[in-house]
């Protein structure tokens, strides 16, 4: 029989500062109606410089222990899924594995592939369980990054930051996932990169847009004929939003190809689809981990009414590597999801003006020109033995 494993907790994090994008839209002489409709975006967050994919992380994965009951004892492996990672070498995980004292026989390593990451690191950690190779153990996937464009560039108000962390186990409280049916399609497309030194992502914006709904139709087809993948219905899906109408034009393409007319497939969004974009419009582009906010979101505002029933996720990742699969929101989930306040670190988010959000931006570039440390990380520090990354939460 098939294992039931899938994503038993999560968690967030995000940086303290954000910008309300109606005044980005001012400050750039844009109609505010373009950011907020147009891309369907609301805010986005900005990390100050002692703010990094480490310390959202772990951050993150700090919440997730602390609300989910979970001990980081039961880890035995962690995933860390970034496109944004402070080393080309050392992994953010060995970074998390010590800030957070995960055992020594926890294998950990970082996973790489733009937005795709994070899933890459889902289903691996999936798929070890289900081998067997986990030996009752649990996995930890932490998706963390900063999304930086150039000031004044079209990418600009879709920015943003954070980290989502994922408890994946046996028997998990809120989604269990269809084990080894996913619809995959992977393409060498030049669509969005960030060169080596390049601490702010070059985007050919519209063709990235078709190189996602190209992907999208790919792995969805393919997810489509597995044995059974269609036999009940998707209640909501879940799309990775680099910024909210980008998950409109996914789900119209996909309801299209249902065989829905546009306006059917567009009147489905608002039950389907909507409920997952408003973690995303308050938080912005959190690349790796964009899929599981919007997971996030669906669970904080309907794991009740969901439970029992079927949902979608699609991943994409530029460059590009698309995934489709499904779960089943669990009984359990409604009672965790309080217990989690999934949407808690967002209480404590301040305001920043636009010209805050640039002082910061110039004093990012600054920190960056810093010497490289030689021996430990920059802001790790050795205190009486405990180590302390500057920026993480105590
Ligand atoms: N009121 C309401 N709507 C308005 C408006 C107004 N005053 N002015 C324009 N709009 C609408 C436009 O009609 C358009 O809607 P449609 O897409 O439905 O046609 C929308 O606002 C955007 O307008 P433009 O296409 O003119 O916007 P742009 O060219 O300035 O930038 C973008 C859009 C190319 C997506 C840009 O934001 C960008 O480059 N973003 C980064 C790349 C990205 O996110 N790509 C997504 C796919 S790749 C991926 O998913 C990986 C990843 O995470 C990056």
């Amino acid at each position: 029989s098939v294992p039931d494993v899938g994503i038993d907790a999560i968690a967030l994090s995000v940086p303290r500062g954000y910008v309300e994008l109606s005044e980005l839209a001012e400050a750039r002489g844009v109609p505010p109606s373009k950011y907020l409709s147009g891309l369907g975006m609301r805010r986005m967050a900005i990390a100050a410089p002692d703010e990094d994919p480490v310390t959202l992380a772990v951050n993150a994965a700090r919440r997730l222990f602390e609300r989910s009951g979970a001990s980081p004892a039961e880890i035995g492996l962690c995933i860390v899924g970034t496109e944004t990672a402070v080393d080309h070498s050392k992994p953010v995980t060995a970074f998390v594995h010590g800030l957070l004292d995960l055992p020594s026989t926890c294998r950990i390593f970082e996973a790489k592939h733009a937005c795709f990451g994070g899933t890459a690191g889902l289903l691996s950690a999936v798929d070890w369980i289900a081998s067997g190779s986990a030996r009752g153990r649990a996995a930890l996937v932490v998706c963390t990054d900063i999304a930086r464009y150039p000031l004044r560039s079209a990418g600009e108000p879709t920015q943003g930051a954070g980290a989502v962390a994922l408890l994946v186990r046996e028997k998990p409280r809120l989604l269990s996932l269809d084990v080894g049916q996913t619809g995959t399609f992977a393409r060498d497309v030049h669509d969005f990169w960030r060169p080596l030194h390049h601490k702010e992502a070059l985007v050919d914006g519209h063709y990235s847009v078709q190189c996602y709904l190209d992907a999208l139709e790919g792995a969805y087809d393919a997810w489509r004929r597995l044995d059974g993948a269609t036999d009940e219905p998707l209640v909501r899906t879940c799309y990775h939003v680099p910024y909210g109408k980008m998950a409109r034009k996914a789900h119209r393409h996909r309801r299209m190809i249902d065989g829905l007319t546009e306006e059917v497939a567009d009147a489905s969004f608002v039950v389907e689809v909507e409920p997952s974009l408003d973690l995303p419009s308050r938080i912005g582009n959190v690349y790796t981990g964009s899929l599981y906010l919007a997971l996030a979101s669906l669970l904080n505002t309907q794991a009740r009414e969901l439970a029992g029933r079927r949902i979608g996720l699609f991943s994409y990742g530029s460059g590009c590597c698309a995934e489709f699969f499904a779960g089943r929101t669990n009984p359990e989930a409604a009672e965790l999801v309080t217990r989690l306040q999934i949407d808690g670190p967002l209480r404590d988010c301040q305001r920043l003006t636009v010209a805050e959000y640039e002082r910061l931006r110039a004093e990012d570039a600054v920190a960056d020109s810093r010497p490289a440390p030689t021996r430990a990380a920059e802001g790790t520090v050795n205190e009486g033995g405990r180590a302390v990354y500057l920026g993480v939460d105590s």
